[in-house]
């Protein structure tokens, strides 16, 4: 049996199961369980009956329902369902990863506190929504109306956490003299950061430091960045420097100052000449190895 006939026919039971639930929760007085199975087998079998006439007003998704959806860790998000002609079939919504069903039509079918079944009467929209979403609710869901066999509508769920990159890496390399550029970009901030601090080592940077030649430009939205430039680069400026936004994690680099005569002197000799490509490798080696000091370790050996 393929696995997605085991799929197929594990959705179909645990839709099943969702269908008597709602035929045990629907009575004014709890049904016994032997009712609620009598009950629940006539109207399957009177709507397998009914599928089989292949009606022409079938249910169906509307097709401006989303099928992948952004929400930030911790903040609420909400998975919609639009269904046309849905008659008296029900809608659920099931999680691929275990194929765990969390809600049959208004009702939520999950224990977990977070989810949630939305649905206005008359509506078309049956939406699931997630009241504090987590990086691990990522993921396949799947909108699924109650027909035979079923059809099912895929919503891609992406949820995402503030994150800083500082765009040149982990380490920098360069030589003394010249300008030190680092970019700190932020992004999936639920609004953007109010500040971004810039610290060297444990100093915070500001302008009115007795080191001059600093300029930070910050701009900030849906992706926010900010850019440090520490003009005529010295010995004094190496060291790791950090990006802290208020809202988001910190980033950090490691800033090489290379102030020896023979790497600047090799890299503007490789740069000026015309070579050819055996040359510039060579070039490239000998460069390499004059930077040893400082790559060993982080290339490895
Ligand atoms: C969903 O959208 C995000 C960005 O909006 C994208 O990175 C991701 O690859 C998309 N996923 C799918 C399954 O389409
Ligand atoms: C849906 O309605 C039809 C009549 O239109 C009825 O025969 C059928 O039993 C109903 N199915 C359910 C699941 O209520
Ligand atoms: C800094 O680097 C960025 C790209 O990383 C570049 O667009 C910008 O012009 C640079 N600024 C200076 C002053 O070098």
């Amino acid at each position: 049996m393929g696995r997605t006939h085991r799929v197929k026919s594990l959705l179909w039971l645990s839709l099943l199961h969702g269908f008597l639930f709602l035929i045990a929760g629907s009575g004014t007085e709890a049904p016994s369980e032997s009712t609620a199975m009598d009950i629940s087998s006539r109207h399957f079998r009177a709507e397998y009956l009914q599928e089989w006439q292949g009606s022409v007003d079938a249910p169906y998704f509307d097709p401006s329902t989303p099928r992948n959806i952004t929400g930030l860790v911790g903040h609420p998000v909400r998975l919609l369902c639009r269904v046309k002609n849905l008659q008296n079939r029900t809608v659920s919504w099931v999680r691929h990863r275990d194929i765990h069903l969390l809600t049959v039509g208004r009702y939520t079918y999950t224990s977990d506190q977070r989810f949630e079944a939305q649905h206005k009467p008359r509506s078309e929209e049956w939406a699931l929504r997630i009241r504090s979403p987590q990086r691990r609710d990522s993921g396949q869901y799947e909108c699924q109306i109650s027909t035979t066999p079923p059809i099912g509508h895929a919503v891609y769920l992406n949820i995402v956490e503030p994150e800083t990159e500082i765009s040149s890496g982990l380490e920098l390399f360069i030589q003394a003299g010249s300008t030190i550029n680092l970019t700190c970009t932020v992004r999936h901030t639920p609004e953007p950061p109010s500040s971004i601090t810039w610290t060297h080592g444990e100093q915070i940077i500001n302008f009115d430091s007795a080191r001059g030649g600093i300029s930070l430009v910050t701009e900030k939205g849906l992706k926010s960045t900010s850019r440090l430039l520490v003009q005529r680069a010295r010995g004094s400026d190496a060291g790791v420097y950090t990006c802290g936004p208020n809202n988001a994690p910190p980033a950090a680099i490691r800033v090489h100052v290379l102030s020896g005569e023979h790497p600047a002197a090799m890299q503007q000799g490789c740069a000026k000449s015309s070579l050819d490509k055996a040359a510039a490798l060579l070039c490239f080696l000998i460069t390499l190895h004059m930077l040893r000091p400082f790559t060993d370790g982080y290339f490895g050996t």
